[in-house]
This record gives structure tokens, sequence and C-alpha cells, in this order.
């Protein structure tokens, strides 16, 4: 069996990988069970200074399940996204901007496939100052609620859409962005997610737009106060980046952000998903 040594970061949320090299990453079959029951405990790893090759990042998330190609084209290796604010990089660059809003990535699909079940980042540039990523544990919010509340919030259901998250950084679109937006299908999820674990989390973050009929200021206002709680400080592990650094998260139980970074930063990430078969149900 392989063993996973790990230290924890916080004591909600993030640990660190110790003991890990790429070659190991690349040799080790088993290391794939592992690292995905340390993701289920921990909800996001850290492997610092790894310095993964592109396509060994790719060949590393296979073994976590199936590589998530929707958003292939912008880099020469298959399976690698480049996340970043340049547009020489990247030429959807723009829609970037949206990570620095809490979020849950593939809440808002262009079809109806769950969330990725993990996302991958390799720091190839970092930011001279802020780009830290932020990540808070939504298992950890729900079970902070009451009973009542628990039993209150249960049965909420919320609308998310692209166009919530675009509109929070880009308030004053022209009608052709909005259409855009819009080309994109709404996706109406519970509020907490209950998952075939048994485990409950909650689904929130910038494409939480209102919730299903309550008074609109209401809902929204709701929303906002239960981001806030979920994402205190003392629940939050903050990544700071070196170049070389890979971490994971598990987008079923953390809401993630990136800290502000100038946008002329050349910061670079490169990006892999593992697609998810959990319905957010
Ligand atoms: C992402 C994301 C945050 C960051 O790639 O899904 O939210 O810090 N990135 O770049
Ligand atoms: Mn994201």
């Amino acid at each position: 069996m392989t063993v996973l040594t790990i230290n924890k970061l916080t004591s909600s949320v993030g640990a660190e990988v110790v003991g890990v090299d790429s070659d190991r990453l690349a040799a080790d079959d088993a290391l794939g069970a592992a690292v995905l029951e340390a993701l289920e405990d921990n909800g996001v790893l850290v492997f610092p200074g790894l310095h993964l090759e592109p396509q060994a990042q790719v060949a590393f998330c296979r073994r976590l399940g199936e590589i998530d190609h929707s958003s292939d084209g912008h880099h020469p290796v298959a399976g690698i996204y480049p996340v970043t604010l340049d547009k020489s990089k990247n030429a959807s660059a723009a829609y970037l901007r949206a990570t620095f809003d809490w979020h849950i990535d593939g809440c808002t699909p262009t079809s109806d496939e769950p969330p990725q079940k993990a996302t991958v980042l390799s720091a190839k540039q970092v930011a001279e100052r802020g780009g830290e990523t932020e990540f808070a544990n939504s298992y950890a919010a729900y079970e902070a609620f009451s009973d009542d509340e628990k039993q209150r919030f249960d049965a909420l259901r919320v609308v998310h859409s692209l166009e919530a998250s675009q509109r929070r950084i880009n308030p004053d679109p022209s009608p052709e962005l909005v259409a855009k937006w819009r080309a994109r299908p709404t996706h109406e999820h519970p509020l907490v997610w209950t998952h075939r674990s048994g485990r409950k989390s909650l689904v929130l973050g910038a494409s939480a737009d209102y919730v299903v009929g309550m008074d609109l200021d209401e809902g929204q206002a709701l929303l906002a106060e239960l981001l806030d709680r979920a994402t205190q400080p003392d629940l939050v592990y903050s990544h700071k980046w070196s170049v070389g650094d890979t971490v994971i998260w598990d987008n079923n139980g953390v809401l993630h952000r990136a800290a502000p970074y100038d946008p002329d930063s050349p910061r670079e990430m490169l990006r892999t998903t593992v697609l998810g078969h959990e319905p957010i149900q």
C-alpha cells in the first residue's frame, strides 16, 4: 500500500505532501488512489517544488481519473490550460478575472456535466506581489451550521449562471457580451450538496445568482452572508506560490479564489482538470 506523508497546513483545509518527486509520481502506480484519499480528507494537497513537466502533469492526472479536454487548444500539450491574465498566452484571459471571486469550478457547465472532481495547478511563473490561491472548506462550512440552519438550508435551491460570475467583474457589459454569457445555460443546484459518501458541502460562490422562491434581495443577502461565514480567515488556507509548486483541490468540498495581482504580471499557472462523476444533488 502506498502511504503518503502529509502535514496539515491549517486545522480545516489543506495538507502538504512531502517526499514525493516527479519521478515517483510517474512511476508509482498506487499513488493515484493514495492522493485521492488524501484529497478527500484534506480538500487541498500541496506538492512544493515538484517542477512537474506539462506532459507529466497530464499523466499524473490520469491516475486520478479522466482528463477534461474541454479547454484544450490554448497550450501545445493536450489537457493543459494556461491560467494567466496575459492575452498573448491565453486568448480568453479576460474571463479569468472571475477567479478573483470565491467559486467552485464547473458550477455552470455547457450542458449538464458535474463539477470537475479535481483541479491541478502548477506554477510556471508567479506574481511579484499577491496572486496567492485561497481555499475554504465547504464541508466545514456546512458542519458549522446549527441544527435549525441545517434544516432550513437543506431545502434551498440556488440558480447559478456564467452571467452572475462575470457581472461581478464586468458590471457594465455590452449587449453583445451579455448575449454571449446568456448563451451558456443556467443551472439550478441545491445549496447543500449531499455526496455519495454521505458528507454534505455548500454550493456557493460567484456563479450563485439567486435563491429560488425567495425575494431577490433577501436571497442574495443570504448567499453573501453564507459565503462570508464559509470564508472567514481562520477557515482559509492561502497558498503563496513558488515556481514549480503543484496544488490539487477537490471541487466537491472546497471553495477557492485567486488573491489580486497586477494584471500585467507574468503569473502563469498550468492547469489540468479531472472530470467529476458526482452530480450536485
Ligand atoms: C482556476 C482558478 C485560481 C488561481 O484555475 O480554476 O480558480 O489562483 N485559479 O489562479
Ligand atoms: Mn477556479
